[in-house]
């Protein structure tokens, strides 16, 4: 369980990289009235893979190390406790609604008519996802819930 966790924390940059990206390129895009390229799509598709990966692991974590066993047979400790709910609540489900903001992003993209229309869609799912996974990460400086910047082997 140990590697899933440092995978987890590792996998987590590449999201932050990509999804940043998508934002940058999706923010050019709309002020610079660009063409939606090829290289928009797969940052756009990277993002995504990335965190779908990151959500299947957060998945083996969340079944594998108790959390969801602890909410089930002691939901009402668990909420009263600001560490705890973090991770049993706050972080899976925020994340997993960022997840989905992710994939509708993506499946928004394709189905608009015009570059200018991809490229705002591109900005709006992504840019709220990306403030949602930044809002929901435990930083290292958050008390309580803080986690390494790096994995520690
Ligand atoms: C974009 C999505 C996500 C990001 C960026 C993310 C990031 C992180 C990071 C940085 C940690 C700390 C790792 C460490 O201690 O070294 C963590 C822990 C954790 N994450 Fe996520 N996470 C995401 C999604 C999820 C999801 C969807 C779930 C559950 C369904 C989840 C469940 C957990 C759990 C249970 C822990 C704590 C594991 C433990 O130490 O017991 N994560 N996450």
């Amino acid at each position: 369980m140990s590697y899933v966790l440092s995978f987890h924390n590792i996998l987590r940059w590449l999201i932050l990289l990509f999804g940043l990206l998508a934002v940058v390129k999706a923010v050019g895009g709309v002020a610079g009235k660009k063409n939606y390229t090829g290289s928009d799509n797969k940052t756009g598709l990277l993002f995504m893979i990335f965190c779908d990966i990151q959500l299947l692991l957060g998945l083996v974590l969340y079944f594998g190390k108790d959390w969801f066993a602890m909410l089930k047979s002691n939901a009402g400790e668990v909420m009263k406790n600001s560490a705890m709910r973090f991770f049993a609540m706050e972080h899976a489900v925020m994340m997993i609604i960022a997840w989905i903001l992710v994939h509708m992003g993506r499946s928004m993209v394709k189905r608009a008519d015009t570059d200018a229309q991809k490229h705002k869609r591109s900005l709006i799912y992504f840019g709220i996802a990306l403030l949602l996974i930044l809002a929901m990460m435990p930083w290292p400086f958050r008390s309580g819930v803080g986690r390494p910047w790096f994995p520690q082997f």
